[in-house]
């Protein structure tokens, strides 16, 4: 059997801000498939990270930009999110009261050819995505609480990554699986085993020595 394609995104919150440009260099040499961006407004999470000028900053840059907000309205913000070339935009299913709010956003983001996303905390199902799947383009499953980069991989999710893999090759949704948080040397095998298409890494990327071998390492290559 053909080996699945896995992507790796490497979390910008880990890199060092006094070299934005320097990063994102690393960051494209060391050839990540995407740069995952949190985006975090201190009301949906409990620490607030960057904005609309660091993404301005960095939107020219040649790589798929995967957009993870941590927000809530995010409907409120979404055509600024928009304008700073987000490829895939990706919003918490719990930020979100009311199921028409939900298609409302997805609806909007493919409007504007950008892909669509999903997240669910640790605590919540993955029944709660059933109704949207097979509208969207990938499921963020988060392997940590949202907020904080460095922290230890949750293996409760391995549960769910596993549970949502049948449930999208049961039904042929064209789906991606990611997760993110405490993915690392020691971690990413189990999320590979139980389905995972995409996977986040912060600081075990940003603090390695050679991001490019540790990329290659998390690719199964
Ligand atoms: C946490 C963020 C993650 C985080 C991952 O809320 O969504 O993307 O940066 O960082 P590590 O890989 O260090 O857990
Ligand atoms: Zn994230």
């Amino acid at each position: 059997m053909e080996k699945k394609i896995i992507r790796v995104a490497p979390s910008f919150l880990a890199a060092d801000f006094k070299f934005l440009d320097k990063e994102m260099k690393r960051v494209i040499k060391a050839k990540a498939d995407w740069i995952h961006l949190d985006i975090m407004d201190g009301k949906f999470v409990n620490n607030i990270s960057f904005g609309f000028p660091i993404l301005n900053a960095i939107k020219d840059y040649p790589i798929f930009k995967d957009v993870h907000l941590m927000i809530e309205e995010p409907l409120k913000y979404l055509n600024r999110f928009i304008d700073e070339k987000a490829d895939l935009i990706t919003f918490h299913i719990e930020a979100i009261k009311y199921k028409k709010d939900v298609k409302q956003l997805i609806k909007t983001i493919h409007q504007n050819n950008i892909a669509c996303g999903i997240s669910i905390k640790p605590s919540t199902k993955v029944d709660v995505l059933m109704p949207f799947l097979k509208d969207i383009d990938l499921v963020l499953i988060m392997s940590v609480e949202p907020g904080f980069g460095g922290q230890s991989f949750d293996e409760s999710s391995l549960e769910k990554i596993s549970e949502l893999r049948k449930i999208v090759d049961e039904n042929n949704y064209n789906c991606l699986i990611e997760v993110d948080g405490g993915i690392n040397d020691k971690t990413y095998s189990k999320v590979i085993n139980a389905g995972a298409d995409v996977l986040v890494s912060g600081s075990f990327l940003f603090k390695s020595a050679n991001m490019k071998e540790s990329i290659k390492l998390l690719k199964g290559k």
